[in-house]
């Protein structure tokens, strides 16, 4: 068990399929933090935007932009039934459909837009005003909270990522190739790391975890120090 003393925000960035979710997620229940999962609410973001029919092939209607940020809600809201939160947009659950291959499709198109991106940082700073918070990401170390008191920077060898990624897609029944699902990561991590806005970084005082041969429970036995250090 970790003992908080006084609560911190814990920033989680790294690069996609690296089990930054799982680890956040850990750390929150452990320490009795929220946690809040901030490609959830690009994701959210982009389902919207396919339902009003503003994405046309790799384009996104700028104009309609405002007013659609303007008016939409994204919440986090808690299932009993399945012990875990989920997204919600506009009051409406999304969990799923913002996992979809549709919006896994476009949402790095959307995460890219400044407008966005400026809209979501200030509902995430908002939520870490209390403290007490475990968020993940890729700009949450670097943009969202610079003065977090814990950053963490996630990474995993590319081959044993996509290993992982393989069994999760064979566990749903979607049939795919090792090769193919290397092929979308390394896609993934260079759009992540080249784009202009808020592009994937190590934020210099963030401490490096390399997961490639760690199981969850080493993972949280490495922080433990951390967080105990961190939260004196
Ligand atoms: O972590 P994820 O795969 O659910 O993230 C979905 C997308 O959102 C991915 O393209 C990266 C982007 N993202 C981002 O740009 N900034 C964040 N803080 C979190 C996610």
């Amino acid at each position: 068990m970790i003992h908080a003393m006084n609560g911190i925000v814990i920033a989680i960035d790294g690069f996609s399929s690296c089990g930054k979710s799982t680890f956040a997620k850990q750390i929150a229940k452990k320490l009795g933090y929220l946690y809040i999962d901030s490609g959830a609410m690009y994701r959210a973001v982009t389902l919207e935007f396919i339902r009003r029919n503003i994405i046309s092939k790799n384009k996104v209607d700028e104009t309609q932009i405002p007013e659609i940020l303007s008016s939409i809600n994204i919440g986090f809201h808690f299932n009993p039934d399945k012990k875990a939160y989920e997204t919600t947009l506009n009051g409406e659950v999304v969990e799923e459909d913002i996992r979809s291959p549709k919006v896994a499709d476009k949402v790095s198109l959307v995460a890219a837009i400044p407008l966005v991106r400026e809209k979501m940082v200030e509902q995430q700073q908002k939520l870490g005003e209390n403290k007490s918070i475990v968020m993940d990401g890729r700009d949450i170390g670097t943009v969202v909270f610079p003065n977090a008191e814990l950053k963490i920077f996630m990474t995993a060898d590319p081959v044993i990522r996509a290993q992982r990624r393989l069994k999760e897609l064979n566990a749903k029944g979607i049939s795919i190739t090792l090769d193919e699902v290397l092929k979308n990561i390394e896609e993934r991590d260079y759009i992540d790391q080249n784009r202009e806005v808020a592009p994937l970084r190590k934020a210099p005082d963030a401490v490096v975890l390399d997961n490639s041969h760690m199981t969850v429970d080493e993972q949280m036995e490495w922080v433990n120090s951390l967080v105990t250090e961190r939260t004196r």
